[in-house]
């Protein structure tokens, strides 16, 4: 793949308005259910990136029928085949995973692979319970195989507060005998719930347990609010550099709003406009601009943890400027994403110039931080890559981001975006 390098350079103030790219999560989501949707659906405005991209041929692949258009893609009712080729799932865990759920009992052969960072993720998480459901699943790290089998319904305990083995096995109890329930350890995002629900699916939710019972979804039809995770850059360089910078029509799911909580926590301030609900999705305006003079350091564990997953690369940049130590615990997760993210965030503050400890779970940051630019690594991370360039808009010198390519599996306008509000000098 080629490389490319981000350079960044400081910037004396950041302002406007941008919506953010549409939600990555819910576009996978909506793209799986409208393939197999009885009467199939329409998907308006989805991520047009590398990793939903990615979803969309797969599922083309399988036999999906549908038409992508100017900023929508219709689906038609079909039923999914075996594919003849591997599915190319790129960097996305998401793709593999889900799909792996839902094809494990569609009675169709698959081979799921991804690239270099995905080939290293842990799968024996959606393998493990989905052969308990009778599934011949294959793969404890990418590639997987799936072949045909008869599934039934189980009850299952997920160790960890996973979204993406919940969906996987709720996906599969879809075409499972009998209920399939899942108990999670802590709430993880519910996207895969509220569209079933919103597409008449027989689910049942109490507390931490989610059933399910066989059935076709009816018809998905939903536009994609923005997305909170690509929305939480704009966020921290508004608290740190002053801001205001206002964020049209983002997802506030609430178990995807931690980062609101640490932002308030830290004295910026947040407000959050709610303006509709879409398939069951809320969707707000929000504006955040720095509040007090000083920031104060925040604490991050427990269940606020799986609420703000993926801002956490993010927070470690904001930490860097609020006044005394912050914490991050409980987030041994981090370490199995696009990256290890507890080394690789570590690694390119520590050459920034702060002072960073890590745990097996986390980190403790030392703040404020006088940021040095420097040459720092993406890993093939998206997520690392644009935390990194917001640190450099507060960093003395330029700072040069390697590997600034995968950005595009989630954000393929950021730098032109952090451009355009962005005044240098
Ligand atoms: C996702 C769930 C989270 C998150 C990932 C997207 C999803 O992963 O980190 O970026 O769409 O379900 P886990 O479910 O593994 O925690």
């Amino acid at each position: 793949m080629n490389k490319k390098k981000l350079v960044v350079a400081p910037v004396s103030e950041f302002w406007g308005e941008i919506r953010p790219p549409s939600d990555k999560s819910i576009t996978h989501r909506a793209y799986m259910l409208s393939a197999i949707a009885e009467r199939g659906g329409v998907v308006r405005l989805p991520l047009e990136s590398e990793d939903c991209d990615n979803t969309l041929a797969c599922l083309k692949a399988l036999g999906a029928s549908f038409r992508r258009r100017e900023e929508e893609v219709e689906f038609y009712p079909s039923a999914l085949t075996s594919a003849p080729g591997a599915l190319w799932c790129g960097n996305s865990g998401t793709t593999i995973r889900l799909l792996t759920g839902l094809l494990s009992g569609l009675g169709v052969h698959a081979r799921l692979e991804g690239d270099e960072s995905l080939s290293r993720r842990p799968m024996r998480r959606i393998v493990e319970p989905l052969r308990q459901m009778g599934a011949d699943v294959e793969g404890d790290y990418p590639p997987i195989t799936v072949r045909p089998a008869p599934l039934h319904g189980i009850t299952y305990s997920m160790p960890v507060a996973s979204a993406q083995v919940k969906s996987a096995i709720l996906l599969a109890g879809l075409s499972a005998e009998g209920e399939t329930t899942v108990v999670e350890p802590a709430p993880s995002r519910d996207h895969t719930e509220r569209m079933l629900e919103s597409a008449k699916v027989p689910i049942e939710r109490e507390g931490r347990s989610v059933r399910i019972r066989p059935a076709r979804p009816d018809r998905i039809e939903m536009t994609v609010p923005g997305d909170i995770s690509s929305a939480a850059f704009f966020m921290v360089a508004a608290a740190v550099l002053g801001g205001p910078v206002t964020l049209k029509q983002v997802g506030v799911n609430p178990t995807r709003t931690g980062i609101l909580d640490v932002l308030k926590a830290a004295g910026a301030s947040v407000s959050v406009t709610v303006a509709s609900v879409e398939q069951g999705e809320p969707v707000a305006d929000l504006l955040v601009e720095r509040g007090a003079q000083t920031l104060e350091p925040f604490h991050i564990a427990g269940d606020l943890v799986p609420r703000l997953i993926d801002e956490i690369p993010i927070l470690s940049v904001l930490a860097t400027q609020c006044d005394g130590v912050s914490t991050i615990r409980d987030a041994r997760e981090l370490r199995v994403k696009e990256s290890d993210r507890i080394q690789t965030m570590a690694e390119g503050l520590s050459r920034m110039g702060v002072e960073v400890e890590v745990f097996d779970d986390g980190m403790a940051i030392r703040g404020p931080a006088k940021l040095t630019g420097a040459r720092v690594e993406a890993h093939h991370d998206h997520r690392v890559a644009m935390s990194f360039a917001i640190a450099g808009l507060f960093a003395e010198g330029e700072t040069e981001i390697l590997g600034a390519e995968t950005i595009a599996t989630s954000f393929p306008p950021f730098e032109s975006e952090l451009r355009r509000l962005a005044t240098v000098g």
